[in-house]
């Protein structure tokens, strides 16, 4: 049996990073083949299309995609259809990646770069589950149109009840593997949508009795992530509230450069990425931190190939980098040694 993996630099430091993740990959000798293709604004300034068909037919037959970041500047005022962004989501769509995991570890080593202060934050170990191919991001009607002499926008936030039932799934199952607490996140003090989202949780509690389920306004959630974030152990919600919620979640840890994430289909076909975005500010200048995407080069041997103990082995290696001292700017505190994306790469290989 072959394993498939197709590595999706992007854009900004997609590159950079990734081809750290990769090299991790290849040093554990699992015999994985690794093929590259483009994504994004790399993908739309070769094709014109950020999502091009050779790249879907690649995704189509890997078993796990590994991706860089994708966006910039240079193409914010491209038309829609030829944005980078739109080659996110369109691979998130196509692949049915609707269990989006996104997990906020502190670890300890890092306290200090906590914009928190440490007794709020240290310890803190939080998995956001965002739905990822639904909810406003993908609801029709949508657009831009005039009427009555002026322009006005609109786009429609919808869920399926099989939507909400099948990432409320993923959600209390990840909670029982870890401390059987699921917080799902609505409005649904204001949006019907969320009130069918509260409604389908609890319909579906039963069938978890370990696990003890409370939900949140998204407005509070958003508070109480910074005012005593520990309460939370597993967090569940839409696609949007989702997006916004694992933004805040990651600066709890001290830099986003630290967070992976995992996009699941239902057969735990996957799509890695870090959390953060292209940085196009520092691309090309072997200053980004490779850990997120390395990080998430773990998460794709455990939930795609089911490599727990090769998962094990990045995660000890990314720690034990970490305890060396070794710090990409972004994480970088006195007294420790600053080293560029390259470096970090090869202390981590070393510790391997
Ligand atoms: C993310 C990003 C994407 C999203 C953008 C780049 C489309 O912010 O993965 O969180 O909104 O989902
Ligand atoms: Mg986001």
């Amino acid at each position: 049996m072959t394993k498939k993996i197709l590595v999706l630099p992007g854009d900004g430091i997609g590159p950079e990073i990734t081809a750290e993740a990769a090299r991790v990959l290849e040093a554990l000798e699992l015999g994985f083949e690794m093929e590259t293709a483009l994504l994004g604004g790399a993908a739309v300034d070769a094709t014109g299309d950020p999502y091009p068909e050779a790249t879907r037919k690649l995704a189509r037959e890997a078993d796990a995609v590994l991706l860089g970041a994708v966006g910039g500047p240079k193409w914010d005022a491209n038309p829609r259809e030829q944005r980078p962004e739109k080659g996110l989501l369109g691979i998130r769509q196509h692949l049915n990646l609707f269990a989006n995991l996104r997990p906020a570890l502190l670890y300890p080593e890092l306290a200090d770069a906590s914009t928190l202060k440490p007794e709020v934050v240290s310890g803190l170990d939080i998995l956001i589950v965002r739905e990822l191919t639904g909810d406003i991001y993908f609801g029709q009607p949508r657009g831009i149109e005039a009427h009555n002499g002026e322009r006005f926008g609109f786009n429609t936030m919808r869920y399926t009840e099989t939507e909400i039932r099948r990432i409320g799934r993923v959600a209390f199952q990840a909670a029982q593997r870890r401390n059987k607490k699921l917080c799902s996140v609505d409005k649904m003090n204001v949006l019907e949508t969320t009130q069918l989202w509260r409604d389908v949780m609890e319909e579906i509690a039963p069938e978890y009795p370990d696990v003890t389920l409370i939900h949140m306004l998204v407005d509070n959630a958003a508070m109480q992530l910074v005012r005593a974030p520990r309460q939370f152990d597993v967090l569940v919600t839409g696609n949007m509230f989702g997006d916004i919620l694992s933004d805040e979640a990651s600066m709890l840890t001290g830099s986003i450069g630290m967070l992976p994430s995992a996009s699941l289909d239902e057969n735990n076909k996957g799509l890695y990425e870090p959390s953060h975005g292209s940085a196009p500010d520092i691309a090309g200048q072997d200053v980004a931190n490779p850990l997120a995407t390395i990080l998430s080069a773990a998460m794709l041997l455990r939930y795609t190939f089911q490599e727990e103990e090769a998962a094990r082995r990045v995660e000890a290696a990314v720690k034990k980098a970490l305890a060396q001292g070794f710090r990409t700017a972004d994480i970088h505190a006195p007294g420790a040694t600053k080293v560029g994306t390259r470096q970090m790469g090869d202390a981590v290989l070393k510790a391997l």
